[in-house]
């Protein structure tokens, strides 16, 4: 995989045209765009094809988590959009992520294109242990026990990969082999700020780590020339 196919720049923005108008500057620079919650409900699904007309693939982030029908017919969906990779919680548990994963390759085959990668969301990186025993219950695991088990888990149903926090990438990596897609955000270059991001690693250390995909935002839409920010991330990647 080139360096500059591993960057996936989250779209954090609130109107279609800043995010078209990242998309046309930063195309040839990343290689994935991430429409979360934000612009997705602000622009609808026509987001996707709209980044794609201007040659970008699309991470849909909307992190699914209901019934198992429910969660696989907005697979069907978001294959059909062509998103590149979408995302749902391994929280909703094994037969929904079976039916995601099914519905999604079931879908791509019908329509004769590449299968989106499906990723799993473990526990949140906002979810501290005390959270996890006092307000889910979950009293008997530590995080990254839970990590590891659900990672295996969404690997046993079909699911492509996760996004995990560059704290969990080297259990996940050893859990779940060499083949599994590991996407992980907290990433800050070291000349970047680290705004509200806690925990965090450098594009190099990541890779370093295992990760295939690195979620970056801010240190490239928020830098004074954002294309010369990516491609000093290129640089560290190959470095
Ligand atoms: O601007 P920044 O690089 O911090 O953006 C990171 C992106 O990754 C945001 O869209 C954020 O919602 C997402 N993300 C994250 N931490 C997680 C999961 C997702 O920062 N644990």
């Amino acid at each position: 995989m080139q360096s500059k196919d591993r960057i996936v720049l989250a779209l954090d923005v609130d109107t279609k045209n800043e995010a078209l108008e990242l998309v046309g500057k930063l195309s040839d620079h990343v290689g994935v765009f991430k429409v979360g919650m934000q612009l997705f409900n602000t622009t609808g699904p026509d987001i996707v094809k709209e980044i794609n007309d201007l040659g970008g693939k699309v991470f849909v982030d909307l992190k699914f988590h209901d019934i198992p029908n429910t969660v696989g017919s907005a697979a069907r969906v978001l294959t059909r959009l062509n998103s590149y990779m979408f995302n749902i919680h391994a929280a909703g548990g094994k037969k929904m992520m079976e039916q995601a994963a099914k519905d999604t390759l079931n879908e791509a085959e019908k329509l004769g294109k590449n299968s989106p990668l499906l990723l799993a969301v473990t526990v949140l990186t906002s979810i501290s242990q005390k959270e996890l025993e006092e307000e889910m219950f979950i009293s008997d695991l530590k995080i990254p026990e839970l990590v590891e088990k659900w990672a295996l888990m969404a690997k046993q149903s079909g699911v492509t990969g996760v996004v995990c926090s560059p704290q969990e990438i080297e259990i996940i990596r050893k859990a779940c082999g060499s083949d599994f897609v590991i996407v992980t955000p907290g990433i800050r270059p070291s000349w970047s700020e680290q705004n509200d991001q806690k925990r965090i690693t450098t594009p190099r250390q990541a890779l370093e780590l295992g990760a295939d995909y690195m979620v970056i935002g801010r240190p490239i839409t928020e830098a004074k020339d954002p294309v010369e920010a990516a491609q000093s991330i290129i640089e560290e990647l190959e470095a």
